[in-house]
């Protein structure tokens, strides 16, 4: 399998602050790769620079044979959580979501709502988001990253605030979108969640980033 994300010595220093230190990593595609470390250690910093919302100071981030800040701004055919996703809060999901789905112009109404009965939610639900419990607004935001049908998903920290049973449905859908072919980076402080879910599992501490379990070969 090709690697959909490429990282060569990215550097990062913010207002003198030496954020990431010559990161290099690959991520194979179709797989789901979890990263973890310990609060403030760069990984929501690391998959901000994937997602072309932060430039890096050095070395190169290639998705999908598209170079960030080069080919393109940002990575095409990606799903991304990170931190709360921003939805208005006195419109319903369904409602919040078609509207996302009005500016790329890619899904009507049918694909928003397959993605809301995905993550069990009723996309007849009248209820405004702001009513939501932190659960169904995680549920939300994972309905919002996979409705385009996206090749790769980017999720910070998807199981914040969800309960047992929300835990296991994550987990779920998780599986279910590699099942589909689907490549996923999860950045998580559960070890039990990357533990299950991760093919390969990479450590960042203090900027600096080491893998920890490299993707098993499967013997054919
Ligand atoms: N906008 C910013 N400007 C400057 N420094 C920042 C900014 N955002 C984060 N940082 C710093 O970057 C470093 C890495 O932060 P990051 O949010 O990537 O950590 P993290 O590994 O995701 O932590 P957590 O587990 O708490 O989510 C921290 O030292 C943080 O203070
Ligand atoms: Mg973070």
């Amino acid at each position: 399998m090709a690697d959909i994300i490429e990282i060569k010595g990215v550097c990062l220093t913010l207002k003198k602050n030496e954020i990431l230190k010559d990161v290099t990593v690959s991520f194979e595609e179709g797989k789901i790769h979890g990263l973890i470390g310990r609060n403030g250690s760069g990984k929501t910093m690391l998959m901000k620079c994937i997602c072309g919302f932060i430039h890096t100071t050095d070395g190169s981030i290639t998705v999908a044979g598209n170079e960030i800040g080069k080919d393109c701004d940002f990575p095409e055919n990606i799903g991304i959580i990170i931190e709360t996703p921003g939805f208005i809060p006195h419109y319903s999901g369904i409602r919040n979501l078609k509207l996302l789905a009005g500016l790329n112009k890619k899904i009507g109404t049918d694909k928003v709502k397959d993605a809301m009965q995905m993550v069990g939610l009723d996309p007849t639900l009248k209820r405004s988001v702001k009513h939501y419990s932190l659960g169904m607004r995680q549920r939300l935001g994972l309905a919002q990253a996979i409705m385009e049908d996206p090749e790769l998903l980017i999720l910070d920290e998807p199981f914040n605030g969800l309960d047992k049973e929300g835990v296991a449905d994550m987990r779920k859908y998780l599986l279910k979108l590699k099942d589909m072919g689907k490549t996923i980076l999860i950045a998580s402080h559960s070890a039990e969640d990357i533990d299950i879910l991760c093919d390969t599992v990479c450590e960042m501490d203090k900027g600096r980033l080491t893998v920890i379990r490299e993707s098993k070969n499967e013997i054919q």
